[in-house]
C-alpha cells in the first residue's frame, strides 16, 4: 500500500496514514486502503486492538485533499461525502476497539476520522478542527453527525460554524478526546491502554460496542432492549464462565474471545 501501512504486534494493529507531505490528507487512494486494511483486520483473530495514527509529528490527518474541491460537481460531492462516510462507518462498526492516537493536526476529514474511532487519545500538540466553513463547504464524512453526538450540539456548532481550531487541553476539556499525553509518549501511552482492554472480554467489548452504538441512535426503551439482548448474547459465550470461575478462584482471567 502506498499510504496507510499496518504493523501487528502482540495483539494490537498500528495503522499509519503516511502521507506526511502532505499532512496525510485523505484522497480517494487513502480511503481505499484505509477501507482495504480494516475489512482485512476484521478477520484477524490475532488482532484485539487497533490503533489509528499519522505519520511525522505534525499531523494526524488534515483533512480531505482540497485540490479535488474546485472541479468537482454537486452530484460528485454528493458521492465524495459518501465514500468518506462508508469508509468511516465500516471503522466505527469494528466489533474490536479503535482508538485514535492523534499527533498533531486533526483537521476536517482527520477530525471526522478520529470521531468514526471508538476512543481517542491526542499529543499535547495536538489541533482539532472542522475548517470547512472556511473554504464555504461543510464538513461531509461526519462530522456534522457524530461531533454533536460525542460532544454535543452547542460545542459542535461552536466548532462547525467558526471553523476554529482547539487546542487538545480543549479537546480534553470538551469531551472530545478520552486523554493528551505528550507527543513522545502518545504512542506508548495508547499502547499501555490498548493492553489494558485486552486484559479484558473480547466478545464482551463487542457486545459493549453494540449495545453502546445502537442504543444512541435508539430511544431509551429500545436501547434498553438491545442492551437486554446483548446481556443475553454475552451469555453464550465460554469467557463469561471463564470471568467467574477466574473470579471465585481468585486468578487472572484467561479469556479465549469464544
Ligand atoms: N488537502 C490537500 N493538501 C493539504 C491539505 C489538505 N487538506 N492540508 C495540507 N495540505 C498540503 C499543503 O497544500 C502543503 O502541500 P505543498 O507543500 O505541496 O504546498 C502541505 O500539505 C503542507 O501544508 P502547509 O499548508 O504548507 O503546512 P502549514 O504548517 O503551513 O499549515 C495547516 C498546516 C494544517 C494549517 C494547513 O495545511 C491547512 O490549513 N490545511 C487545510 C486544513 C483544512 O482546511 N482541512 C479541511 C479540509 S475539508
Amino acid at each position: 500500500m502506498d499510504f496507510v501501512k499496518l504493523e501487528i504486534k502482540g495483539g494490537i494493529a498500528t495503522i499509519t496514514l503516511d502521507r506526511p507531505e502532505k499532512l496525510n490528507a485523505l484522497n480517494a487512494v487513502v480511503l481505499n486502503e484505509l477501507e482495504e486494511t480494516f475489512q482485512e483486520l476484521k478477520g484477524n483473530e490475532a488482532v484485539r486492538v487497533i490503533v489509528v495514527t499519522g505519520a511525522g509529528e505534525k499531523s494526524f490527518v488534515a483533512g480531505a485533499d482540497i485540490t479535488q474541491f474546485p472541479s468537482m460537481s454537486p452530484e460528485e460531492a454528493q458521492d465524495f461525502a459518501k465514500r468518506g462516510q462508508t469508509v468511516f462507518s465500516l471503522i466505527e462498526s469494528s466489533s474490536k476497539p479503535v482508538l485514535a492516537a492523534i499527533n498533531g493536526f486533526a483537521l476536517g476529514g482527520g477530525c471526522e476520522l478520529a470521531l468514526s474511532c471508538h476512543l481517542r487519545f491526542a499529543s499535547d500538540n495536538a489541533l482539532f478542527g472542522q475548517p470547512e466553513v472556511k473554504l464555504g463547504v461543510i464538513a461531509g464524512y461526519g462530522g456534522t453527525q457524530r461531533l454533536p453526538r460525542l460532544i454535543g450540539r452547542g460545542r459542535a456548532l461552536d466548532l462547525l460554524l467558526s471553523g476554529r481550531m482547539i487546542k487538545a487541553d480543549e479537546a480534553l476539556q470538551m469531551g472530545l478526546v478520552n486523554g493528551v499525553f505528550p507527543q513522545a509518549e502518545l504512542l506508548s501511552k495508547v499502547e499501555e491502554y490498548a493492553e489494558m482492554l485486552m486484559a479484558q472480554g473480547p466478545k464482551a467489548q463487542a457486545l459493549t460496542l453494540r449495545a453502546v452504538y445502537q442504543g444512541i441512535e435508539a430511544t431509551l426503551i429500545e436501547g434498553l432492549e438491545e442492551e437486554a439482548s446483548a446481556f443475553r448474547d454475552v451469555f453464550k459465550t465460554e469467557d463469561r464462565i471463564e470471568g467467574a470461575t477466574a473470579f471465585i478462584e481468585r486468578r487472572p482471567p484467561k479469556f479465549r474471545n469464544r
